[in-house]
C-alpha cells in the first residue's frame, strides 16, 4: 500500500516546483527541457497514488520475446478434434502471448473469463523458466506483476456485459483483490466467493484451510446480469396458453416486507382503489391468479414464468477438491497434475454466469488440466446452449514427467518420489545426474524434443482430457458402490461394536469376497463400507469440435513490411478460425483469398448464382479488386478485410 504521508508529498513537491522554477530562469536549452521533461514525470509519480497497490515492477521474459517478436498460431492438426458441436480452441503456450493474439480476434467479445492461477504457494510460479520458491522476497511483486500484465488484456476482451471470477487462496487473496479493484474498479466487484474445498481436520498448524476464494468481477456492472441459478421451484405449476408458470402465493403481503397474505377480499379495504385496479388488471395480464383458500378467501398469488425464474446465489459454495481429483483419476490422469479443479465448480458458476445467453463465450487461459472445457461440455450436453471454449495454457513439464523422461533414457532408474517430495527436490535431483547439470538436461530435451514435447500439460493432461470427453471414454477406475455409510459424533462412538456388526452382516447377507470390500473412516468421520463392482463406467461422447493451436513467433527484424506481411500470411488460417469460431474446412461462409487469381475464379464461380452463402472474406494485401469485383461484392453484402493489415496493424507503426 503506498507509504508515503501527505506531508512528505506536499514537501516533495514544493522541492521539485523550485527546482522548475530555478530551471526556467536559467537560459532554456535543449537539456533545460530535458529536466523540466524529467520533473514533471518525478511530479507525476509522486503526486501519483494516494491509496492502492505499490509493488515493484518486474518484467518477465516473455515481456522481452513480444518486444522483439510477434506471436502467431500454428495448428497441430493431429490433435484437432473435429466431433461436430460447437467448435471450441486449445491454444498451447504462454498466456500473455495468447491474450494479445485474442485482443485481435476478441476484443469485447468474451462472455465469461474463468481463471485458476497459481496460487504462488510452494513454488507454484514458473517465472521466466524458474520457479519462484517461498524464499524469493521477491515474490508477491513477481506474481502481481504477473497478474496484472495479463488482468489488464484480459479486460480488453471482456464483453461489456461479461464477467471474469478469479480463483485464489489467502495466500494472494488479498493483494489481487486490490489489484483487481484498480484493474476493474471497486464498483465492478460483483462479489466474493468463500468456496469449502476440503472437510475434516487435516495436518494444520494453527488454521485448517477448508476455502478457497473466488473473486467475481462485472466488465461493467451496470450491463452485467446477476450469477443466477435455476429455482428451487416449491410452488404450484400450471400452463397457460403453454406457457408454464408457477404460483409465488406470499408475493402480496398484507404489510409490505411483513409476513401475512393479503387476501382478494381485504384489498380495497385495505390498500385502497389503486391499488385494487393494479391487481384487477394484473390478473387479466397473466400476472396475478386467485387461489382459493380457507373460509372462502383467496390469496392474490404471483404468476412467474418458470423458464425464465431465477435464484441468486448465496456466497458460500461448496465444492471438494477431492472431487476433482477423482475425475482425472477416471481418465488415469491423476498423477500427473496437481490440484485441479472440482468440475462442479466450474459447472456452477459458468451455468450462473451464462444463466441469461444462449450463446456465450467462455476463456479460461490458465487452464491446467483443462476442468474449464468438460464443464463447458457437459453443462451444453444437460441444457442445450451453445457455449463454446477457449482455453491457454503452457506446455510445462512437471518434474515427474521430466523424471519420466530421463528414466526412458536409463537414468535414475529404481527413483521413486514419494507425494510430499517436492517439484524443486526432483528437479534438483534429475540435474545432479548430468556432469553440466541443467544445461546437460536441456540438451537431452533437444535431442528428443517430440517425446518431450509430448509430456508437458497441455498435450498430455488438458488436451487427452479434452479428447476423453469428445470421443467417450471408459473409466480407468472400477466403480465403487457404498453399501454401509454411518456418520461417526461423540454421541454414537459408544456404539463402534454395533457398527462393526452391522458391515459384518452386510458382508455375510451379500456374500461379499472381502477381497473387493473396504472399510473406512473418511476425512469428515464417517464409516463406511465399499466395495468395487469390477465394471468400469462408460462415460458417452459429447458433441463439441476441438482445434489445437500452438503459438510460435516470428522475429521482428528490419525486413521490409512486405516481407513480414507474406510471412505472416502463413499464419492467417488459425487467426480467421479463432475469430470466428469457425473450422475453415467446414464452413461455407467464410474465405481467405490470396492471390488475384483466386478472386477472379471466386467470383466467376459465384456469378450466376443468386443466394451466396459467404458473408466475410478474408484477402491478401497482394490482391487488387477491380472494379467490377468489388461492385460484386457489394451487391452480394460480403464484408472484405485486407489481411495481415486486419490482425497486424502494429506493423504498420
Ligand atoms: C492452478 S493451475 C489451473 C488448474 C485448472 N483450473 C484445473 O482445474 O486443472 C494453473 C495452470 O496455469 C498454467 N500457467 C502458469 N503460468 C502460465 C502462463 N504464463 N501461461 C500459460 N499457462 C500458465 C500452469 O502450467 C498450470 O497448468
Amino acid at each position: 500500500m503506498a507509504n508515503i504521508s501527505k506531508l512528505h508529498r506536499d514537501e516533495l513537491l514544493d522541492k521539485i516546483s523550485q527546482i522548475r522554477k530555478f530551471i526556467e530562469k536559467t537560459n532554456r536549452d535543449e537539456n533545460s527541457t530535458n529536466l523540466l521533461r524529467y520533473l514533471n514525470e518525478i511530479a507525476k509519480d509522486v503526486k501519483g497514488k494516494k491509496y492502492g497497490l505499490v509493488f515493484e515492477e518486474h518484467r518477465e521474459a516473455i515481456d522481452e520475446k513480444l518486444e522483439s517478436h510477434i506471436p502467431v498460431l500454428v495448428e497441430e492438426e493431429k490433435l484437432s478434434i473435429d466431433n461436430g458441436g460447437e467448435q471450441n480452441f486449445l491454444i498451447e503456450g504462454d498466456n500473455l502471448a495468447a491474450l494479445k493474439l485474442l485482443e485481435k480476434t476478441h476484443k469485447g467479445k468474451i462472455d465469461v473469463i474463468y481463471i485458476d492461477p497459481p496460487y504462488n504457494t510452494e513454488n507454484s510460479l514458473t517465472y521466466n523458466d524458474t520457479r519462484v520458491g517461498l524464499d524469493d522476497e521477491y515474490r508477491h511483486s513477481k506474481w502481481l506483476s504477473f497478474m496484472r500484465e495479463r488482468l489488464e488484456v484480459a479486460k480488453k476482451v471482456l464483453a461489456k456485459d461479461g464477467v471474469i471470477m478469479a480463483s485464489i487462496d489467502d495466500n494472494e487473496a488479498y493483494p489481487l483483490k486490490v489489484l483487481m479493484d484498480e484493474i476493474f474498479t471497486e464498483n465492478n466487484c460483483m462479489g466474493v466467493f468463500a468456496v469449502i474445498k476440503a472437510e475434516g481436520g487435516g495436518m494444520a498448524k494453527y488454521l485448517v484451510k477448508g476455502h478457497d476464494l473466488l473473486l467475481v468481477y462485472a466488465r461493467d456492472i451496470t450491463k452485467a446480469k446477476p450469477l443466477a441459478k435455476d429455482k428451487d421451484i416449491r410452488g404450484k405449476r400450471i400452463f397457460i396458453n403453454d406457457v408454464e408458470y408457477w404460483i409465488q402465493e406470499d408475493a402480496i403481503r398484507e404489510t409490505f416486507g411483513q409476513y401475512g397474505n393479503l387476501y382478494y377480499e381485504d384489498v380495497l379495504a385495505k390498500r385502497g382503489k389503486e391499488f385494487k385496479k393494479q391487481i384487477d388488471d394484473g390478473i387479466k395480464n397473466n400476472e396475478y391468479i386467485l387461489v382459493p383458500k380457507e373460509k372462502g378467501k383467496t390469496i392474490i398469488g404471483k404468476l412467474r414464468r418458470v423458464d425464465s425464474d431465477y435464484s441468486k446465489f448465496y456466497s458460500v459454495i461448496k465444492h471438494l477438491n477431492a472431487d476433482g481429483v477423482n475425475t482425472l483419476a477416471t481418465m488415469g490422469l491423476e498423477n500427473y497434475f496437481d490440484y485441479p479443479k472440482p468440475v462442479s465448480l466450474l459447472k456452477e458458476v459458468i451455468k450462473g454466469a451464462t444463466f441469461f445467453k444462449n450463446k456465450s463465450i467462455i476463456l479460461d487461459f490458465f487452464a491446467g488440466s483443462g476442468t474449464t472445457a468438460q464443464a463447458v461440455l457437459e453443462l451444453n450436453k444437460e441444457d442445450s446452449k451453445k457455449r463454446k471454449f477457449i482455453l491457454c495454457t503452457n506446455n510445462e513439464v512437471s518434474a515427474r514427467q521430466k523424471l519420466k523422461f530421463i528414466q526412458s533414457y536409463g537414468m535414475l532408474k529404481g527413483y521413486v518420489p514419494n507425494k510430499q517430495t517436492t517439484e524443486n527436490a526432483i528437479e534438483k535431483k534429475i540435474y545432479a545426474e548430468f556432469v553440466d547439470g541443467k544445461d546437460g538436461f536441456e540438451k537431452l530435451v533437444k535431442k528428443h524434443y517430440d517425446f518431450y514435447d509430448s509430456l508437458g500439460i497441455c498435450k498430455f493432461v488438458t488436451h487427452q482430457r479434452i479428447k476423453n470427453i469428445l470421443k467417450g471414454y471408459k473409466s480407468k477406475i472400477p466403480e465403487e458402490k457404498i453399501l454401509y455409510d454411518k456418520k461417526i459424533t461423540k454421541t454414537n462412538l459408544g456404539h463402534a461394536k454395533d457398527f462393526n456388526e452391522e458391515i459384518e452382516s452386510i458382508i455375510e447377507q451379500n456374500k461379499i469376497d472381502r477381497g473387493v470390500c473396504q472399510i473406512k473412516l473418511t476425512n469428515d468421520c464417517r464409516l463406511q463400507l465399499s466395495v468395487k463392482s469390477g465394471s468400469n463406467t462408460l462415460y458417452q461422447a459429447i458433441p463439441g469440435s476441438l482445434k489445437y493451436f500452438r503459438i510460435d513467433y516470428v522475429p521482428i527484424s528490419e525486413k521490409l513490411y512486405y516481407e513480414y506481411a507474406d510471412e505472416l500470411l502463413l499464419h492467417i488460417r488459425e487467426l480467421v478460425e479463432l475469430e470466428n469460431g469457425i473450422n475453415l474446412n467446414n464452413n461455407t461462409e467464410i474465405a481467405i483469398i490470396l492471390t488475384d487469381e483466386e478472386m477472379s475464379d471466386f467470383v466467376e464461380n459465384n456469378k450466376k448464382k443468386k443466394n451466396l452463402e459467404i458473408k466475410k472474406i478474408y484477402y491478401g494485401h497482394n490482391v487488387l479488386l477491380s472494379g467490377s469485383q468489388a461492385a460484386f461484392m457489394k451487391e452480394h453484402n460480403i464484408k472484405l478485410n485486407v489481411i495481415p493489415d486486419y490482425y497486424y496493424q502494429e506493423l504498420e507503426k
